[in-house]
């Protein structure tokens, strides 16, 4: 059985990635910051379908020191989804050096780092690598400068990684248009939801179950790295 690290896997997106994969035979280690009482109903859920094939691991991933724990936790891995992020609007006015820090630490540092934690170990299993960046890693989205920029440099970060750890690991990428609305501090209204609905060719939301879908797809095609997918209902063909 095949073992999955799947970050900010206890919420949203990267809950549906963990279910989806543990539904498809992977072993899963959800990984989970403030969401840890989320993790654990969730690992009881998968672990009661089968038994002893979810764990959960807990880290606020700002800190080097808990990636590095992270990294030390885990024997033996065969799929890494860096899926975990920060995102909240800040004018470029108002993006400090708290904010540079916190998001580029969360969107990519972590990702790097994780990544060349554990490359020895994915390489031991032929492992993969995948991802979740954004289709604002292409094009900026206004008011979120910073993590525009992480987005894109998680663009250069699979695109690098897949050359450099090339023929051991695969490393891929999974970009998301509009899948679930933001929440809390990044919440939009109403009229700024039907605009960006407009714009999307398909003109719906896309589901977590297509990310779910197509992380799956990545890990499983053996003869595909460096690539990067965007699943965003057209929404690319009127940016
Ligand atoms: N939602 C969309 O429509 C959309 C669109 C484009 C791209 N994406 C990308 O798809 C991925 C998933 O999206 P989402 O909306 O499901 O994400 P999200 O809810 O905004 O965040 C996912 C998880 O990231 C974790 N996280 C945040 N800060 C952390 C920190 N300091 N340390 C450790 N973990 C931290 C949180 O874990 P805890 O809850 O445990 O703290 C959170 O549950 C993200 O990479 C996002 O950028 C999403």
């Amino acid at each position: 059985m095949k073992t999955a690290l799947v970050t900010g896997g206890a919420a949203r997106i990267g809950a549906q990635i963990a279910k989806t994969l543990h539904d498809n035979n992977f072993k899963i280690i959800i990984h989970c910051n403030e969401s840890l009482e989320k993790a654990e109903i969730l690992s009881e859920k998968l672990n009661s379908k089968r038994k002893n094939t979810v764990e959960v691991v807990s880290g606020n991933l700002n800190s080097i020191d808990s990636i590095k724990s992270i990294v030390d936790s885990i024997d033996s891995l065969d799929l890494l989804v860096n899926n975990a992020s920060v995102f909240y609007p800040k004018s470029v006015e108002d993006s400090d050096i708290k904010v540079w820090d916190e998001v580029l630490n969360v969107n990519l540092r972590a990702p790097f780092f994780l990544s060349r934690g554990l490359s020895e170990k994915l390489s031991s299993t032929s492992g993969s690598i995948i991802n979740i960046i954004d289709i604002h890693s292409e094009r900026p989205l206004k008011n979120h400068a910073v993590y525009n920029i992480s987005k894109a440099g998680l663009k250069m970060m699979t695109q690098t990684l897949a050359k450099e750890l090339a023929p051991s690991v695969r490393v891929n990428g999974v970009s998301p248009g509009s899948i679930l609305w933001p929440e809390a501090s990044a919440e939009i209204s109403d009229l700024e939801k039907k605009l960006m609905l407009e714009r999307i060719a398909l003109n719906k939301q896309g589901s977590p179950q297509d990310i779910a879908d197509t992380v799956l797809f990545l890990a499983n095609s053996e003869y595909i790295t460096g690539q990067i997918i965007n699943i965003d209902g057209g929404r690319t063909l009127n940016q």
